[in-house]
């Protein structure tokens, strides 16, 4: 038998139990799955939408039998996938890949877009046990902002930085301009990042910079989602297999390509 025949790669098919609208573009689907339901935050599962396509979702939350994610509409799988309703069955496989290690000093957690997801699943492991959390989390415009009012009731500095580029909710900046001055004031333990590759890349540098520790969850191409098929290759490393949690000494080695360009669904090089 194949060492890659385990449970956790097997699809499983399961019901949605819920959908809830998140903003205009993004939907939460609550699925019974008794192996996901032990994931741990930065893990991801594979999502199979029947007849459409299978595609990589971090995992937001997990337990009690239950799994949910967050979905933004984006093309052909996720758009079919919003015209799913409770008890329209999916296919499982996971979870799958590394996870953030759980500080219990100081955290900066700074998401753009659905990347807020595992940070959510991490904000609230890491409320009970982390001196303190702060979050900046970031979008284009105002509905593209997910999970404010949880990460506001998680936080525990004074308050959650939003940013919008059209200025549309919060600050109007991008997430990375207030980080630096965060990062000066305040003595934290870990910074942990998911979002649009250039936004990770400008914390990286500042990380690097300013010797705080740093964990980023990658997304890249993924077909088979465990360490396969090559379509998520960042430098040395498999995003399914050796990531998608990666810390900053591994993303230190990604230099040449994060932020800067990954393999296409064709497997030729495009920009991020
Ligand atoms: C580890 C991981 C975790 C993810 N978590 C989430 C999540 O929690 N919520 C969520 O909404 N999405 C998440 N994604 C992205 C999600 O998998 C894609 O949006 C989805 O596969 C798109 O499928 P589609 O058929 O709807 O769109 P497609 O028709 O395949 O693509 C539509 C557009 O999105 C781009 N795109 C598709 N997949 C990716 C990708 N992996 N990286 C960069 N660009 C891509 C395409 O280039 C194209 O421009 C994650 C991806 C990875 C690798
Ligand atoms: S998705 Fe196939 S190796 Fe990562």
């Amino acid at each position: 038998m194949s060492a890659y025949a385990t449970k956790l790669n097997t699809v499983r098919t399961t019901p949605i139990i819920n959908v809830k609208d998140e903003t205009e573009t993004v939907k939460t689907y609550t699925l019974q799955d008794e192996l996901c339901a032990k994931a741990k935050p930065g893990q991801f599962l594979m999502l199979w939408i029947p007849g459409i396509d299978e595609i990589p979702l971090s995992i937001l939350n997990a337990g009690n039998g239950e799994v949910q994610v967050s979905v933004r509409a984006v093309g052909d799988a996720t758009r079919h996938l919003h015209t799913m309703k409770t008890g329209d069955r999916l296919g499982v496989r996971g979870p799958f890949g590394t996870c953030f290690t759980e500080t219990r000093g100081r955290a900066l957690l700074v998401g753009g877009g659905t990347g807020t997801a595992p940070l959510l699943f991490l904000a609230k492991r890491l409320a009970a046990k982390a001196e303190r959390l702060s979050f900046i989390v970031g979008a284009k415009t105002k509905n593209e902002l997910v999970f404010l009012n949880e990460l506001d009731a998680l936080c525990t500095d004074e308050s959650a930085i939003s940013t919008t580029e059209d200025g549309s909710y919060g600050l109007q900046c991008l997430a990375t301009d207030p980080i630096e001055k965060l990062v000066d004031s305040q003595k934290f333990s870990m910074i942990y990042t998911c979002g649009p590759e250039k936004m990770m890349r400008k914390i990286v540098d500042i990380a690097e910079k300013r010797k705080v520790a740093l964990e980023a969850s990658l997304e890249r191409v993924m077909r088979c989602g465990i360490g396969l098929c090559g379509s998520c290759m960042i430098g040395k490393y498999r995003v399914c297999r050796d990531g998608p949690v990666f810390t900053l000494a591994q993303l230190r080695e990604m230099k040449n390509e994060l932020g800067i360009s990954r393999l296409g669904f064709d497997g030729s090089r495009i920009e991020v």
